[in-house]
């Protein structure tokens, strides 16, 4: 078997080449001054078992571009078979038309990675259980949520949240998973054209609770925030905040340090420059799960 990793998070790659016990194999990716890049692969792939790893986080459009280059030429190198892990996988926001004139973008990336004759795909907390659903390749969906409980000793006085009514299947197994705790949803609206959020408002008793948030990304923070800001409105102790996708466009990681949380738990599915950490924020790797799957 061989390991390649794209640029998208070669660290992640590192670390689950380590639990392979395998060296990452060697790729050429080489920009050119316009923008295009061009790909080869350095190592013989000729009938063997191939894993490439490579998050669409951001620059999402770049990295998917990479993705599906890298495929290619594995696929023309002679790989037999080719594992995809892409823990974050971009765009599936878009699964179906929500206004008229809209295209379903995440389908036309399906079909591009069935083009592509991916034969497995891993990947991690996706953001509704239909995704799947976009191929016909066999899609390994694990979770982060197992290896966040482990983070929480104390499972007295607990309420689980959710920031919306999208991440109610979510919350309810970290309840499971925290002795039955409690469950709340916030209600959010979102202007479609700009991205705002209109309102929040909240469903479910959390007075005196100590809150537990989670959400399967956080990509600006603004519903986070939104969310941190209405449950001390509406009373809780104290607030831990896990979600599984630091993507942290714009000021993200501004905007979570300055929250008045107690810690703010995400994994290793999207690299995390040290630029952008801050002191309350504890990344926890997937890589263990991700070897035990491949
Ligand atoms: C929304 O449906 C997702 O689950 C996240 O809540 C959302 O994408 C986070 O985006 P932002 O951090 O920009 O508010």
């Amino acid at each position: 078997m061989k390991i390649f990793s794209g640029s998208a998070n070669k660290p992640l790659g590192e670390l689950i080449a380590q639990k392979l016990n395998l060296e990452l194999s060697p790729l050429e990716i080489h920009s050119f001054p316009d923008g295009e890049k061009r790909v080869r692969v350095l190592d013989k792939v000729l009938d063997e078992d191939v894993v490439l790893v490579q998050p669409t986080s951001p620059p999402v459009n770049l990295n998917y571009m990479e993705l599906f280059l890298i495929l290619d030429a594995l696929k023309r190198s002679g790989a037999k078979t080719i594992t995809v892990v892409i823990p974050y996988l971009g765009y599936q926001r878009q699964d179906h038309i929500f206004r008229e004139g809209e295209g379903v973008t995440f389908s036309m990336v399906a079909k591009i990675l069935e083009t592509l004759e991916v034969n497995k795909i891993i990947t991690f907390d996706l953001h509704t259980i239909k995704i799947p659903e976009f191929f016909k390749i066999p899609m390994i969906h694990l979770s982060a949520i197992p290896l966040f409980a482990k983070k929480i000793s104390n499972h007295n006085d607990l309420v689980i949240v959710s920031p919306d009514m999208g991440g109610i299947r979510r919350i309810k197994q970290f309840s499971e998973l925290l002795g039955n705790a409690p469950v709340a949803s916030a209600v959010k609206n979102r202007d479609l054209k700009t991205g705002k959020i209109e309102s929040l408002t909240f469903e479910g008793d959390v007075k005196g609770k100590k809150a537990i948030v989670l959400d399967d990304m956080i990509s600006t923070g603004e519903t986070i925030e939104a969310c941190v800001n209405l449950l001390k409105e509406n009373g809780v102790s104290e607030i831990k905040l896990f979600a599984t996708h630091p993507v942290f466009s714009k000021n993200a990681n501004e905007r979570l340090a300055n929250l008045s949380v107690e810690k703010v738990y995400v994994t290793d599915s999207v690299y995390v420059p040290s630029e952008k950490q801050f002191p309350k924020l504890e990344i926890v790797s997937i890589a263990d799960e991700v070897a035990k799957n491949i």
